[in-house]
């Protein structure tokens, strides 16, 4: 029993001829159907057009929400059209780094650290696995680590704009956390305690996370305790060699759009309410 049978029910309305409408109604696209008395507000509705309005909201309700996951991964605008799929395995380090990223986005691993030499491609897969975990449903978040701790410290002094509440509650918030150029020669112990609790809170909450960094070895950057963690979550990788970055300005596959596509602001349908034809808008 639904609740309007309920609610019929505990009125009495059910059954009682004088409450029955007798008109019928005739859709010019779906034929005669019955004055619909479920949804007050959808009374006299073609029941087939509200089906059709939902099935043309629906899609695009969710491209909606896939794009504004996207804007808020805050992709730096350089990488935004970066993707596992234009990351070239040019090498057995690139090869294996790349099957690590679908990992990760397939959620076999819950971490990845890249660690290793400038232009391999670290930045590069951390926005690739990324654009992946959005497009699966996920929400995500692209952070810069020296402007992260820098911003961080600042909240301790008076009058700073945001709080160390809302930083870290922007950072929990996403689902996929990519910490970029943990790479730093020398650490404070404040910033490792910093960067071991984010990693401690992904761990907790079920978060993944993906750390990349110009390291020799990934506890330099992020200190004993953090590289613990990422090894009993996932996995840390080096990627060595030559640096890309020259190649790159010839390589045809990294100069695709973006392909994260606004959707429009405004969508229209029709509708058939009392047999006549009326316009139903959705604005974003
Ligand atoms: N294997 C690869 N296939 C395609 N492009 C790559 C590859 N490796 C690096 N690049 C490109 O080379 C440039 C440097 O890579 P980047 O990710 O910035 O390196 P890192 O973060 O390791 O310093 C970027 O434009 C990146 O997209
Ligand atoms: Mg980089
Ligand atoms: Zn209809």
């Amino acid at each position: 029993m639904n609740d309007d049978d309920h609610i019929e029910r505990m009125f009495g309305t059910s059954g009682s001829p004088s409450n029955q409408r007798a008109t019928k109604y005739t859709c010019a696209r779906h034929g005669e159907y019955e004055p619909n008395q479920r949804n007050w507000h959808d009374r006299d509705v073609c029941p087939q057009c509200i089906a059709d309005g939902e099935a043309i909201k629906a899609p695009w309700k969710a491209a909606w929400a896939e794009y504004s996951r996207w804007q808020h991964a805050q992709i730096p605008e350089h990488f935004r059209n970066r993707r596992l799929g234009n990351y070239r395995p040019h090498t057995e380090n690139a090869r294996q780094a790349l099957a690590a990223s679908r990992e990760l986005v397939s959620k076999r691993i819950r971490a990845l650290a890249l660690i290793g030499d400038v232009g391999t491609g670290k930045t590069h897969l951390s926005v690739g696995i990324l654009a992946a975990a959005i497009r699966e449903g996920s929400s995500g978040l692209w952070v810069h680590v020296p402007t992260l701790l820098r911003e961080w410290r600042a909240t301790f002094s008076k009058g700073s704009e945001q709080s160390e509440e809302q930083i870290l509650q922007r950072l929990q918030h996403a689902q996929v956390l990519v910490l970029d150029e943990c790479g730093a020669t020398s650490r404070t112990e404040w910033e490792l305690n910093a960067i071991s609790m984010l990693i401690d809170e992904r761990y907790r909450n079920g978060g993944a996370i993906v750390i990349t960094g110009n390291l020799p070895h990934l506890a330099a950057g992020i200190g004993e305790r953090g590289a613990d963690r990422i090894d009993e979550m996932g996995v840390t990788l080096a990627l060595t060699g030559a640096s890309y970055r020259t190649r790159a300005v010839d390589d045809p596959g990294l100069k695709v759009d973006d392909d994260f596509i606004k959707p429009p602001t405004r969508i229209r349908w029709t509708v058939c309410e009392a047999g006549i034809d009326r316009v139903e808008a959705r604005e974003w």
